[in-house]
């Protein structure tokens, strides 16, 4: 049995209440065994089996659930500064998509990879993201746009989800934009993403969930629905990339085809919002995206008020959100999104565990649960969100085994 004890604050973030309810425990220990939570509690209820046992001491520190990043194009060739600079001298993200910039040019970089270059690079994001404190990340394809390279990226995903500790749930996201050769015939792409992208990744297994990209420069909301039910009967989880540059109807589809999340939302209606809440989608907010484009914040408060649940994630990718910290997603979503701390923190565990399907396996601290975990070096989770700094975890633990630890 391993036991840590002198827990300053216990932050078990189990599912039930609504999103700012995080069910902490304070001055509290935690027991674990076979990689599972055996014991969770004050430290003076313990029982004295465990009281006898050798134990850790975690220095009055806060412990979260390990974090789930539920929304990361991880794995792509490139990088686009030069795309960061024509957005600060004044071209708008859709401006440089139209000239061929934007999604294209990470394709053509990511077409020009190998299988290993794009293990190797993701493996070291991983490593990073490891550091701190998250233990679980989903990862979307949507950079090869074509049937060799989409298939190359899911099985890039499923190396690194063997070769390296954190938990990878792998989406499929061939409709992300029309790719150049398919410009002049739409009709022509959409058939072979349905037609012979999805069939190929049924077959080997590649990926739980579809996701598609709704928006003027990418798919409208007839497409989109295309795709998500042809992915839904081949067994993947439908997700949405709904109204984040301009109010589109990718809520309202979300809505329609019982969506695990719909993600962005900076441009969502009132519609959007009311049919996400009946249908029980989970929104998932990602504002690094909102503040590398200088946009206006997803309205969070609106979509809680109205019961839905608010997950937080970073959107890592090479365009409008090129950094993996997801505690500073977290940081952010306090600041532009008017959150708490405690709603931010229940947005990157249990509520992004339900938004990539895998609430019951991790996301909460609760005895029978994997003893994914994480130590952070502040009191309690308004300290540590409100002192932001490069990284506060000091010891990341994934099914029982620590996976990084400071200074070690
Ligand atoms: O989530 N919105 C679409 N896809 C990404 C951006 C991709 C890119 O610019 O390469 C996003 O923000
Ligand atoms: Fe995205």
């Amino acid at each position: 049995m391993n036991v840590l004890r002198g827990i300053g604050t216990l932050a078990t973030c189990r599912a039930e209440g609504g999103q700012g309810a995080i069910h902490a425990i304070h001055d509290a220990a935690l027991a674990w065994d076979g990689g599972v939570v055996r014991w969770i509690g004050a430290a003076d209820a313990m029982p004295e089996a465990l009281k006898g046992a050798p134990s850790e001491d975690a220095g009055g520190r806060l412990v979260i659930p390990g974090l789930v990043d539920a929304h990361t194009h991880l794995a792509f060739g490139g990088w686009r500064a030069a795309e960061f600079e024509r957005r600060i001298r004044g071209d708008s993200y859709l401006d440089i998509a139209r000239d061929g910039g934007g999604i294209a040019s990470t394709m053509r970089a990511t077409r020009a990879a190998t299988e290993d270059d794009l293990v190797e690079r993701a493996a070291g994001f991983l490593a990073d993201m490891l550091r701190l404190g998250v233990t679980a990340v989903e990862c979307k394809s949507g950079y090869g746009l074509d049937l060799r390279t989409e298939l190359t990226l899911l099985r890039a995903y499923r190396r690194l989800a063997s070769a390296q500790p954190v938990r990878i749930i792998p989406t499929f996201l061939g409709a992300h934009t029309i790719p150049p050769e398919h410009r002049a015939d739409r009709r022509r792409y959409l058939d072979l993403v349905i037609d012979e992208m999805i069939p190929a990744i049924r077959a080997e297994g590649l990926a739980r969930c579809c996701d598609v990209f709704v928006e003027e420069t990418a798919f409208s909301r007839d497409e989109g629905r295309e795709v998500l039910l042809a992915g839904k009967a081949a067994g993947l989880a439908p997700k949405v990339h709904a109204d984040q540059l301009t109010s589109s109807g990718g809520a309202e589809l979300a809505s329609e085809v019982g969506a695990l999340s719909a993600d962005h939302l900076e441009c969502i209606s009132e519609r959007g919002i009311a049919a996400m809440a009946e249908a029980g989608v989970t929104a998932v907010s990602l504002p690094i995206a909102t503040l590398y484009l200088g946009q206006r914040a997803m309205p969070a408060r609106k979509l809680i008020e109205a019961g839905v649940p608010v997950a937080v994630a970073t959107d890592f990718n090479p365009g409008s959100a090129p950094s993996y910290h997801l505690p500073l997603a977290l940081t952010l979503a306090c600041t532009l999104q008017r959150m708490t701390p405690s709603e931010a923190l229940k947005g990157a565990t249990s509520i992004a565990a339900r938004a990539v399907g895998l609430e019951g396996e991790c996301g909460s601290l609760e005895v029978g649960r994997s003893a994914d975990f994480c130590v952070i070096d502040a009191p309690d989770v308004n300290t540590w969100l409100y002192h932001f700094r490069a990284n506060a975890c000091v010891r990341t633990v994934i099914a029982g085994e620590t996976a990084w630890e400071a200074g070690r």
